[in-house]
């Protein structure tokens, strides 16, 4: 079966308490569900981690390499500064497609620059949670034109 990685970084797992006039109203645990019900009608399983820890992302993005078919990531703050990340992402073949629910662009321009963007498949900003889905949309359509 062909299978995707939901990948959050930190704060992630605050979604739905956090700052909803950004990140809006809906939990992580709602994301996954919408998700999984979105892949299963493409047979496609969903897998789903959350950490709030550079290195854990890190070791989920290797172990990743042979066992899922796309990752949708949203790296979070880590987005804007880590190196690390951006290697780990360059290091395997599964594509990568990075989300942000909020518009990075129209926010503090700290935000503004993806040290991963120029190692991923795409990106997609600003369109809240619904980003992850057409992530997961954009997935399901590739297996379907192999
Ligand atoms: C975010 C944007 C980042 O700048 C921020 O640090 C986050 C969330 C987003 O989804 O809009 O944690 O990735």
């Amino acid at each position: 079966m062909n299978s995707i990685l939901l990948l959050n970084g930190p704060n992630l797992n605050r979604l739905g308490k956090r700052e909803p006039g950004i990140y809006g109203s809906e939990t992580l645990e709602n994301v996954e569900a919408k998700l999984q019900n979105i892949l299963k009608a493409y047979n496609v399983n969903i897998d789903s981690f959350q950490s709030n820890h550079e290195g854990e992302l890190i070791d989920k993005i290797h172990q990743a390499d042979d066992n899922y078919m796309g990752i949708i990531f949203n790296p979070g703050a880590y987005t804007h500064t880590s190196i690390a990340l951006r290697d780990a992402i360059s290091s395997i073949d599964v594509p990568v497609v990075e989300v942000h629910i909020s518009n990075v662009h129209a926010r503090e321009s700290f935000r503004h620059h993806s040290l991963l963007a120029a190692v991923c498949e795409g990106q997609i900003v600003g369109l809240g949670t619904k980003g992850y889905e057409l992530a997961a949309e954009y997935f399901a359509s590739k297996i379907q034109e192999r």
